[in-house]
C-alpha cells in the first residue's frame, strides 16, 4: 500500500507557509486563497495555526448553520455512523424519508431529490425543465444577469457572469440571461423553446441583491400564463438565512395576496446550510411535477446518505428548538442597522448596505484612497484588513463584503463583529 500511496510529508512546522507550500505543490490552484490557515473552530469563532482567533462572519460561505464543532452535530454523526453510514439509493432508509418529509413541509406539497452540492442540485432542476418541455421540443431556461448557479458545465452556462464562462466554451446550449428584477425583460425574452425561468431569491455572488416581491409574483403569473416552470436557486439564501426557510417566503411576507394565492415556485434547490458543513444538496419539486423524473432518469451514488440525512435532520431540529430563524431575522436586522449607521458615518468607505436576515452585503465606496490599485480587488483588500483585526467575511465581486455567519450568532458576537468592522472602516476613512 505504501508504494501506491506514499505517506504525505509530515507537517513538521505547523506554520502558514508550510501549509501553503503543500497547496502550491499539490492542490489545483482554482482558488485565490487568503493567507490564513485555519486549524479549529468553536461556535462562531475559528483559530488559525498560529493560535490567532477570528470571529467567523463568513460561515464557510453560508454553510456553517450551527457554527463550528457543534456538539449536537458531532453526536448525530457519531450515532448514525455506528448504525449505517452509506447504503446507496438502491435501498430505503428512514433518515432520507424523514428529511424529505421535513423539507417538503417547510416549502409546500412536493417531493425532494438528494444530491451532494449546490451545482448538482441545479443540474437536477435543469434536467427537470428539459423533461418538462421535452414533448413540445422546449428546452430553454432563462436565468438572470449576475446570477450564480455553480461551476459545472451547465452551471456556468446558467450563471449570468462572464468571468465563470471564460475559456470553457462552447457553452451548454439552452441558457439565456435576462436582467434581474425586470419582469418586462423576462416577458420579452421568451421564445417558443423556453421551458423555465430560474432565479435566486437573493443573488449572493451577484452582490446580495434580493428579488422584489412584485418580480416574484409577476414571474409566477408569467410562468402560469406561458406554461413554464418557475425555478428558484435557494442554495445560498435558503435554509432560514433570511429569517424564513426559503427567501421567497420572507420576501413575500409583506404581500398578503401572495400568501392568499399560495405562491410557490415549481422547483427550488438547496445545499450549503442544509448539511452545515457535511456536503449535501437537494431540490424540491412541486407536486404536479414531482414524478416527472422517474426511475432511472436521474441519480447520484452518495445523495441522501443516512449519515448526511441524520446531520441535516439534527440541524433542522436545533434551528426549530432554538428559534434560529427568529435569531437570523433579529440579529441580522440589528447587524444591518449597525452597518448602515457606519455607512452614514463613513460614507467615503461604505456606499451601501443591503440584505435580509443574516445575508448582508456591504458595498464599498468606489474609490478608497488607502487601497492600492494593484491586482487585489477592494473587497479582498478590505477583508485582508478584517483578518488582521480578527474577523472573517466573504468577498462578492470586487466591491462587496458579505456577512453570512452562523444562524446561531449571538448578540454579543454580532456586536464584536460590528466593532471589528468599524475599527477597519475608521482607519480607511480619509
Ligand atoms: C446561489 C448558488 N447556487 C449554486 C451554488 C453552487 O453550489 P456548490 O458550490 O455547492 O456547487 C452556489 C455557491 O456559492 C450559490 O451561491
Amino acid at each position: 500500500m505504501r508504494d501506491i500511496v506514499p505517506a504525505p510529508p509530515a507537517v513538521v512546522c505547523n506554520q502558514v507557509q508550510t501549509i501553503q507550500e503543500l497547496f502550491r505543490k499539490n492542490v489545483v490552484p482554482t482558488y485565490a486563497r487568503f493567507d490564513v490557515a485555519l486549524q479549529r473552530g468553536e461556535g462562531s469563532h475559528v483559530w488559525d495555526v498560529n493560535g490567532k482567533r477570528y470571529l467567523d462572519l463568513g460561515g464557510g460561505i453560508a454553510v456553517c448553520a450551527l457554527g463550528h464543532a457543534n456538539p449536537e452535530i458531532t453526536q448525530a454523526l457519531v450515532e448514525q455512523s455506528r448504525q449505517l453510514v452509506h447504503a446507496s439509493n438502491l435501498y430505503y432508509h428512514e433518515p432520507q424519508g424523514r428529511l424529505a418529509q421535513a423539507l417538503a413541509r417547510l416549502i409546500g406539497p412536493g417531493k425532494i431529490f438528494f444530491c451532494n452540492s449546490g451545482a448538482e442540485a441545479n443540474e437536477g432542476l435543469f434536467k427537470l425543465a428539459r423533461r418538462f418541455g421535452d414533448e413540445e421540443g422546449r428546452f430553454e431556461i432563462l436565468t438572470a444577469q449576475n446570477s450564480f448557479h455553480g461551476r459545472t458545465l451547465a452551471g456556468i452556462a446558467a450563471t449570468g457572469q462572464a468571468k465563470v464562462k471564460k475559456g470553457f466554451g462552447p457553452m451548454v446550449a439552452g441558457f439565456r440571461q435576462i436582467p434581474f428584477n425586470d419582469l418586462e425583460a423576462a416577458r420579452k425574452a421568451l421564445s417558443p423553446a423556453t421551458a423555465a425561468i430560474l432565479v435566486e431569491g437573493v443573488q449572493g455572488e451577484g452582490g446580495v441583491l434580493p428579488a422584489e416581491p412584485e418580480y416574484l409574483l409577476g414571474l409566477r403569473r408569467l410562468c402560469d400564463e406561458k406554461k413554464l416552470l418557475l425555478l428558484m436557486d435557494g442554495v445560498q439564501c435558503g435554509h432560514f438565512r433570511t429569517g424564513r426557510f426559503e427567501s421567497f417566503q420572507r420576501i413575500l411576507e409583506e404581500k398578503p395576496e401572495a400568501a392568499a394565492a399560495g405562491f410557490l415556485p415549481d422547483g427550488i434547490t438547496m445545499a450549503k446550510s442544509l448539511g452545515g458543513g457535511f456536503p449535501m444538496g437537494a431540490f424540491w419539486v412541486r407536486e404536479p411535477y414531482a414524478d416527472l423524473l422517474d426511475a432511472g432518469s436521474h441519480g447520484t451514488t452518495f445523495g441522501g446518505s443516512p449519515l448526511a440525512c441524520a446531520v441535516a435532520l439534527k440541524i433542522l431540529e436545533v434551528i426549530e428548538r432554538d428559534h434560529l430563524a427568529d435569531n437570523a431575522r433579529k440579529t441580522g436586522a440589528w447587524f444591518k442597522g449597525e452597518l448602515q449607521r457606519l455607512a452614514a458615518k463613513y460614507p467615503a468607505v461604505i456606499q451601501q448596505v443591503r440584505g435580509l436576515g443574516l445575508m448582508i452585503g456591504m458595498e464599498l465606496a468606489a474609490k478608497i484612497p488607502a487601497f492600492s490599485a494593484g491586482e487585489k480587488s477592494p473587497s479582498v483588500q478590505f477583508i485582508n484588513r478584517l483578518h488582521a483585526a480578527g474577523a472573517l467575511a466573504v468577498p462578492s465581486g470586487t466591491q462587496i463584503v458579505r456577512i453570512l455567519p452562523a444562524l446561531n450568532l449571538r448578540t454579543e458576537e454580532a456586536a464584536e463583529g460590528v466593532g471589528i468592522i468599524e475599527s477597519v472602516v475608521a482607519k480607511l476613512s480619509p
